[in-house]
């Protein structure tokens, strides 16, 4: 048989996702031995660069895993050397034929597999796909492209970049990323659901009284302004990130661990859910805020921001999925930024015991006493449940610990980058962590409406000081389903 040969062709190579993700996430790959023996790497972009200022620009953000391991250096030198740069437009079929008349040398007689990475802006998608499937598939080996959000901005548009895409792409050519998927804990949620006795049978309205999705960052949109006035947090957090945990936390169990047989049980639940309500949701936007001397600056003072900008930095919403399993239960998201804290976390909180007989010791609130399972996705990785405990002694006295698993300790190696994940899933042609069409429809079809309603009513988001916890009206929205948002402080740990 002939050897293959897989070549990563990365366009928009000197973009800022492609330098401080996808390169590092090759050479990590290569420096493990996951990458096939034969590969190459291609940076792909306008501007005009040799190889050698490509691979000097890639080499400034290359790191080693295993600390300053000897053989490190030689590493990267090896990797560099697998890195070529082309220039070219585009929309261009003649450059992209000429990166496949280079592609062609470098695979020198083996059978050509070919990954292009698209980390460009999303209007120029198309003209790629067209210009590189036209002039530069493979001619025996599979051509696979990786897109990155965004996926247009509502049900419509989305549809028509799908549509787009499929005039030149089949379906299982199509990788779309939603890098939350390659988050260590996020794929962890399956194997702790499906391989545990005890936890999926509470897995349901029955023992479970509010899911909360929470993603918070401690900084502004510092930069990308321009990009993100255009969609907002909703678009740019909740539609994808939050709601893909949503329908991996909230899914049936599938028939198989197949990429198909997952996916259609994430599009089953996320086709039973309500499309959200805007008395459903609340947003934000943070302001400026001076502490401490330091003053932080407001959504609007990014210059490239338009003044008067209604887009929201910060939303909660309640979600609900209308199905057997999970009806009345409230699935809580709040997604903002420059909040107080960076992190991205599930919390699932248990019902009350019924008739419980410690009751007294816990008062009037028993929201204290219920266990809660909490899954920090980030920073710190950990999963731990709250339970309730005799203090040891003499005296009946309760308190709440945690069984606590911090993956620090259990697991001291680093654990890899979800771009790592990605990539390794695209080059073996495994789709269980990427967004299926008829998935990403669905997802749309939650979020279009209150989208179009936000921008209609030209509604007005609540304004938060930059570091604080964010608009009170999430206190509010999430008293009104008699719940109340987890919080670190509170989990003692
Ligand atoms: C991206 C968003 O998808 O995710 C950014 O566009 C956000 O706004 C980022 O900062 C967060 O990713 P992570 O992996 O740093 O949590």
């Amino acid at each position: 048989s002939v050897d293959s040969t897989v070549s990563i062709t990365v366009v928009g190579a000197s973009g800022d996702l492609a330098r401080k993700k996808i390169f590092p996430a090759l050479f990590a790959l290569f420096y493990d031995n996951f990458l096939p023996e034969h590969f190459t790497v291609f940076g792909y972009a306008r501007r005009k660069l040799t190889d050698e200022e490509l691979r000097e620009m890639i080499s400034k953000t290359l790191t080693c895993r295993i600390d300053e391991s000897e053989n490190c250096g030689d590493k990267m030198e090896q990797f560099l050397q697998r890195c070529f740069y082309q220039s070219g437009q585009y929309n261009s079929e003649e450059d992209f034929s000429e990166l496949d008349r280079k592609l062609k040398e470098k695979e020198a007689g083996k059978l050509p597999n070919r990954l292009f990475y698209l980390s460009i802006p999303p209007n120029i998608f198309v003209d790629v796909v067209r210009s590189a499937s036209r002039s530069a598939s493979s001619p025996t080996g599979w051509t696979r492209f990786i897109v990155e959000k965004p996926f247009g901005r509502d049900s419509e548009s989305s549809a028509e970049l799908t549509r787009c895409l499929k005039k030149y792409l089949s379906e299982d050519q199509i990788f779309r990323i939603d890098h939350y998927l390659g988050k260590e804990l996020v794929e962890n949620l399956s194997v702790l659901r499906f391989s545990n006795l005890v936890f999926e049978p509470l897995w349901s309205r029955n023992y479970i009284r509010n899911v909360q999705l929470i993603f918070s960052e401690d900084f502004g949109t510092e930069g990308r302004g321009g990009y993100f006035d255009n969609y907002g947090i909703i678009r740019d957090i909740m539609q994808n990130h939050l709601l893909q945990i949503l329908a991996l936390f909230a899914m049936e169990t599938p028939v198989s661990l197949d990429a198909e047989d997952i996916r259609n049980e994430k599009v089953k639940v996320l086709r039973s859910m309500r499309a959200l309500q805007l008395d459903d949701v609340v947003v934000g936007q943070y302001k400026g805020h001076t502490k401490g001397g330091k003053s932080y600056p407001a959504y609007i003072d990014d210059p490239t921001v338009p003044k008067g900008s209604l887009t929201p930095t910060f939303a909660a919403a309640a979600l609900f999925i209308d199905n057997a399993r999970w009806d009345g239960v409230p699935f809580l998201m709040k997604a903002g930024k420059a909040l107080h804290t960076r992190r991205a976390e599930i919390r699932v909180q248990f019902r009350h015991v019924p008739g419980n007989l410690y009751k007294r010791t816990f008062g009037t609130d028993l929201d204290k006493a219920t266990n809660e399972l909490v899954i920090h996705v980030q920073p710190n990785e950990a999963i731990y449940l709250k339970i309730n405990n005799k203090v040891p002694g003499l005296s009946m006295r309760l308190d709440r610990s945690n069984l606590n698993l911090l993956y620090s300790e259990r697991y001291p190696r680093e654990i890899p980058d979800a771009y790592e994940r990605l990539l390794l899933d695209a080059i073996e042609g495994e789709h269980r962590l990427f967004i299926r069409s008829d998935e990403l429809d669905a997802a749309w079809a939650l979020f279009t409406p209150l989208l179009k309603e936000l921008e209609n009513r030209k509604v007005a988001p609540e304004l938060y000081p930059y570091g604080s916890r964010g608009p009170v009206g999430a206190h509010y929205l999430a008293a009104k389903y008699n719940v109340r948002w987890g919080d670190l402080s509170s989990d003692g740990t």
